[in-house]
């Protein structure tokens, strides 16, 4: 887990960019007047976008004011919540998964290549460019082991990985070449590895399904029913 505490330097201000202001209204807009601090998680989590990946304090003053709440009760959610960064993190946040099922399947060589590629986790590199650090499950255990990168263009998986995988990722993002999110072995989605083991027989649902299987249509069921009617 990263630090829960405020970092020690501060920048002076904060400012929510055009399109976070645009966000914000947004997410504001959603509840009931006297109500709008029901959506200090959505506008804590636009401010740490907008600040470089991470919550300063006058971001989350800034939250505070936009809602009416008092700047504790802010701070109180923003340190509770660990997607939210308390301190400085590098251009890409690698969140690696560390939990039993891809652990099972070689985490433990993820997190080595972050710790020689990145150094200790919670820390930035030398470059700028990455933080790492260890999380619970993200929910994608079929495609064990896997890691979370966030960076100013959103937050992606990037699943399936070994330490080659996890390597070419880093040197991919060190360069600014543009990395494919989703599966680093060929596999799609979370099929088997090698493609579909069953319903391999594409004629049944390639493009003709409909006239090969009977799937049950209700409205012309309905409209053989008032034909019979009519009959009578
Ligand atoms: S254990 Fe890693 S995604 Fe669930």
């Amino acid at each position: 887990m990263s630090s829960r505490h405020l970092a020690t330097e501060q920048p002076d201000s904060f400012s929510f960019s055009k399109g976070g202001e645009k966000e914000a209204k947004f997410w504001i807009a959603k509840y009931p007047k006297g109500k709008e601090r029901s959506a200090v998680i959505p506008l804590l989590w636009i401010a740490q976008k907008d600040n470089g990946g991470w919550l300063s304090e006058p971001a989350m003053r800034s939250v505070g004011d936009r809602l009416g709440m008092a700047h504790i009760r802010v701070l109180e959610v923003a340190t509770f919540y660990t997607m939210f960064k308390l301190a400085p993190v590098g251009k890409h946040l690698i969140q690696v998964c560390g939990t039993t099922p891809c652990m099972l399947r070689g985490s433990g060589e993820i997190i080595k290549v972050c710790k020689n590629r990145i150094g200790e986790k919670n820390t930035i590199s030398a470059d700028g460019k990455f933080t790492w650090e260890e999380v619970e499950c993200l929910g994608a255990c079929v495609n064990a082991p896997m890691v979370q990168i966030s960076n100013a263009t959103g937050d992606a998986y990037y699943e399936d990985l070994d330490r080659a995988s996890m390597e070419k990722l880093l040197d991919d993002l060190a360069a600014d070449r543009a990395i494919k999110a989703g599966p680093q072995n060929g596999r799609h989605t979370s099929e088997p590895l090698g493609g579909a083991q069953t319903l391999t027989d594409k004629s049944l649902y390639n493009g003709s399904r409909a006239k090969k299987i009977k799937i049950p249509n209700a409205p012309k069921a309905a409209k053989k029913v008032s034909k019979k009617k009519e009959a009578k």
